[in-house]
């Protein structure tokens, strides 16, 4: 029997304000015996849980639906906006048997059409100054209130407050796009915010505080929609009513720079209704004992102003949160009345400062990711960053205070100006970020390796930013396409960006040039070129990917046109398909392996030729498109570029293979890696270019990489699956210059932006995620979970691991849209025991590594024998077996099993 759970709409659970519709409805299946399918499932809606739980759905009953679907169109009558609809789901197991309902979940949709925004966006025309713009309405409620909404937007960030709280749990807020091509809004439940009933106990205020963000000049976009229990309806608008603007204590706003925030200024109670004698009641964070009414009696009405041009889209993905607090591992005093916090990571955030001292003494907060030999913060690779928050103390009992309006890239905190002595108490780091959920665990018997894992999964997670950032702490944290196409696969292993990743390949899209079809470097487009360097494939990848992992073609369906006007794009720029043009090629590989003085402080590639990359990258992107026309159904398509992918392949065979060295460019690991993982290189020279690579890393550079951004990933790859495991895990195991042991040797916690120690002003920044592409070969190649494009969203995966080197266990799990992969190994002497737990509704090809010398052994599941020099008895869950060249394949359907490979002991009679 089966049983349905983690009901979600769009990926989320119980989302509140979605705009895609028909939504997508999916669900997770459990089962307690294995190889269980799902034959038929059942879904219904209803718009009470009331109805659903009387059988008496209102909106849909899909009846019993012969289908091993997980993840269905909503089919109830067509939505409107502002409907909350209700549902439940069942499945029939193999056998036919049908499982309970799940539980009541529910969705609800946001403003699905332009005419019902009422609301008009507000600012204030007389200027800013560069300061926070505070917002306020009295608002008289004098009914209960059965619902209550605001859909919101404040460009560049905004906190949304009511009655001296601050609505949900959302900081740098809304997620940032094109905002002349597109803006998001966010829908809130406030009914537990309001006050309702007759005379003062209906007196509520509305508020927001606007900074400047990724934006210019302030502005405030809301509309809340209150709906009495009588039925009739109340909407609040930002352009009418007694709405007020004003100055308050946020003095300065900068992302790169900091925040600036005068206690002084607050205004008591500027959030809060006035009570029954008169007084405001303090309203929390920024809530002083000083100050008067008089103080918001001065400010003036919002001006509707100019909205930002793009269309308004519910923000569905993962708000930026404050995800976990850290206290210092140490404090030190490096000069007199100069503080610095080590907070043993380096994370993006900010921190949270608590002090007590006199009105007017002024605190600066110093951000930075390594510190001079005397001790003090080194924030010369911020370059125009200032990364300075400054807290200006009102001299008023425990102040404590964190910024909104800004964030930080840092592992140490200098604080100047602290009142008193500073306790390890008075400064907790905060670690600000996308709130995506961790998808993968990692360990093995190499504690190098789990080092590496860690140090992966916090720069991964330090850079996401509502964008996948390149860095968070210097004047950049931009979304690179080009470091994508490395750290893709590693991202989407280490997170679910179920939604994550369609959202920004939707910033790709915006930034289009629709005429050319050429695409940005960096997406919003902020910086780089345009057109993108070709190697920008991430465009592409991330839309297959998300269909990979997730199942998912929207991305695919909605941006195809636009990955086709792309790789037209690099068309019209080939001649006789090579692509010559080239700016950042295998960006930043080791100094001595890059051109001196090159852009980006000596960062482009001298023996990888930029026109390899390039023309590799067409065939890269030409191919993925030629992929997704086939599974698009678009077939002509699908043949097209298949077709152009394979001349693609032959010019750059014959442009850049050379006979005499039997490898491809300057023969270096970075050419071959790439041609090898592209798939490049023509059969009967495959074995001579894996040779030549093996060569490069053993014997020229005694088991180092001299590969950059890109190749550094493929090279893994390419040894791996060449059957050079173990060549792969010792360029992953140094500790010398240049590797990722090196860095921790010299301290790391996040990744660096280069393999060299370097703390200047040039481009060095410390947590950098493209070399985290390591991440994917650690789950991938020693955990062995391997995605399979044949069977979207894990229903078909490879459990395949390679026991390199000296590694005596490794573990790893994945959580998939069909619940939790496990895969687990570990050799003793001869025997190695593999464990894996499939999902129901997958099947998974689980391979048992076997040992090359052709040696006899022995394979038992569950302690029943499986193979002894060919298939034996077969076990439930176990569908077929057959032997490859270094493993045994065994094809099973859902549940766990454990297998055990033994020496043949008959051998030894
Ligand atoms: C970014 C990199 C990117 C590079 C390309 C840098 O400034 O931080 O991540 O690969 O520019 O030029």
């Amino acid at each position: 029997m089966l049983t349905t759970v983690d009901l979600r709409c769009e990926y989320a659970r119980t989302p509140l304000g979605i705009d895609a519709c028909p939504p997508r409805l999916s669900w997770q299946l459990r089962a307690t015996i294995r190889g269980q399918r799902q034959s038929a499932y059942q879904l219904r809606a209803a718009t009470s849980p009331d109805l659903l739980a009387r059988d008496a759905p209102d909106l849909l009953d899909t009846g019993k639906v012969a289908s091993s679907a997980q993840m269905v169109a909503y089919a109830g009558p067509e939505l409107q906006s502002r409907e909350r609809v209700w549902w439940q789901v069942r499945a029939w197991d193999h056998a036919d048997e049908p499982g309970p309902y799940s539980e009541i979940t529910w969705f609800e949709t946001g403003l699905l059409n332009p005419e019902d925004w009422h609301a008009e966006w507000i600012g204030f025309s007389a200027g800013w100054n560069g300061r926070a713009l505070y917002f306020r309405t009295p608002l008289h409620l004098d009914k209960p209130v059965r619902t209550a909404r605001a859909y919101v937007s404040g460009l560049g960030y905004y906190e949304l407050r009511l009655n001296g709280r601050k609505v949900g749990d959302h900081v740098l807020d809304p997620g940032t796009t094109s905002y002349d091509k597109r803006v998001l809004y966010v829908t809130y439940d406030i009914a537990p915010y309001l006050r309702a009933g007759a005379g003062l106990g209906g007196e509520n205020v509305l508020a927001a505080i606007v900074g400047h963000g990724w934006y210019g000049a302030p502005k405030l976009l809301l509309q809340v929609e209150i709906t009495f229990e009588d039925g009739s309806i109340f909407e609040v608008l930002g352009q009418t009513g007694p709405w007020q603007v004003g100055l308050g204590p946020i003095v300065g706003n900068s992302i790169y720079g900091g925040e600036l925030y005068d206690a002084r200024l607050e205004i008591p109670g500027w959030d809060m209704p006035t009570t029954a004698d008169g007084d405001r009641p303090v309203s929390g964070q920024n809530a002083a004992s000083e100050g008067s009414e008089a103080d918001t009696a001065q400010w003036v009405r919002p001006n509707v102003v100019d909205g930002p041009g793009g269309t308004l889209v519910a923000q569905a993905l993962e708000p930026i949160r404050v995800v976990q607090t850290l206290a210092p591992v140490t404090v030190s005093t490096p000069r007199p009345d100069v503080f610095v916090c080590d907070l043993g990571q380096n994370i993006a955030g900010w921190a949270r400062l608590r002090c007590q001292g006199s009105r007017g003494s002024r605190v600066t907060l110093r951000f930075a990711e390594s510190l001079y030999p005397d001790g003090t913060v080194n924030q010369e690779n911020l370059r125009s960053a200032a990364a300075t928050d400054v807290y200006i103390l009102k001299g008023d009992g425990v102040e404590i205070w964190e910024p909104r309006f800004t964030y930080h890239g840092f592992r140490y905190v200098q604080v100047e100006g602290y009142p008193g002595a500073l306790t390890q108490e008075a400064v907790e780091g905060r670690l600000v970020r996308s709130d995506t959920h961790p998808a993968a665990e990692f360990t093995c018997s190499n504690e190098l390796l789990n080092r590496i894992h860690r140090m992966v999964w916090w720069t991964e997670a330090t850079n996401q930013h509502s964008i996948p950032t390149d860095c968070p702490q210097r004047d950049e944290r931009m979304g690179w396409l080009n470091d994508l196409g490395a750290r893709t696969e590693e991202a989407i292993i280490n997170f679910d960006l179920s939604r994550f990743f369609p959202k920004w390949v939707a910033d790709i899209h915006d930034a289009q040039d629709p005429h050319t079809g050429a695409i940005t470097d960096t997406a919003p487009y902020r910086w780089g070129t345009r057109p993108a360097d070709p190697v920008s494939v991430s465009y592409l990848l991330i839309a297959w990917m998300v269909y990979v992992h997730y199942g998912d073609t929207r991305s695919m369906y909605e941006h195809y046109e636009g990955f086709k006007a792309w790789v037209e794009y690099l068309a019209s720029r080939a001649q006789d398909h090579i692509v010559t043009y080239s700016y950042y090629g295998d960006w930043a590989p080791p100094v001595e392996e890059s051109v001196g003085g090159s852009q980006g402080t000596s960062a482009v590639s001298l023996n990888t030729p930029g026109a390899l990359v390039s023309t590799g990258y067409y065939y890269y992107a030409a191919r993925l498109l030629s992929q997704m026309a086939e599974v698009l159904d678009k077939r002509a398509d699908a043949l097209h570029y298949a077709e152009r992918a394979r001349k693609i392949a032959a010019a750059y065979h014959e442009h850049f293979y050379d006979p005499a060295t039997g490898g491809y460019g300057s023969n270096n690991q970075a050419c071959n890696a790439l041609s090898a993982y592209l798939g490049l290189v023509p059969e009967h020279l495959q074995d001579r270019v894996i040779e030549n690579l093996v060569h490069d890393v053993l014997v020229l550079h005694d088991g180092h990489l001299t590969t950059g951004n890109l190749c550094t990933k493929y090279l893994l790859e390419v040894l791996t699956h060449n059957h050079h495991a173990d060549v792969a895990y010792r360029v992953v195991t140094q500790e010398t210059y240049p590797s990722w042991g090196y860095m921790l040797a010299n301290g790391a916690t996040t990744v660096w932006e280069r393999w060299e120690h370097a703390t200047g002003g040039g481009m060095n920044s410390h947590n950098h995620p493209m070399y985290a592409s390591v991440g994917a070969w650690l789950c991938r190649a020693l955990g062995g979970i391997m995605a399979d494009p044949k069977g979207p969203g894990f229903a078909r995966f490879d459990i395949r691991p390679h026991p390199a080197g000296d590694l005596t266990h490794a573990r790893c799990s994945l959580e998939t849209v069909r619940g939790r992969i496990e895969s687990a190994w570990m050799l003793e002497g001869e025997r190695l025991t593999l464990q894996v737990t499939v999902p129901v509704g997958s099947n998974a090809r689980i391979c048992v590594p076997v040992p090359s010398k052709g040696d006899r052994f022995r394979i038992t599941e569950a302690q029943v024998p499986v193979w002894q020099d060919g298939p034996m008895d077969s076990v439930p869950g176990l569908e077929s077996v057959h032997a490859e060249p270094h493993c045994i394949a065994f094809a099973v359907g859902s549940g766990s099993y454990t297998f055990v490979r033994e020496p043949n002991y008959d051998n030894h009679i």
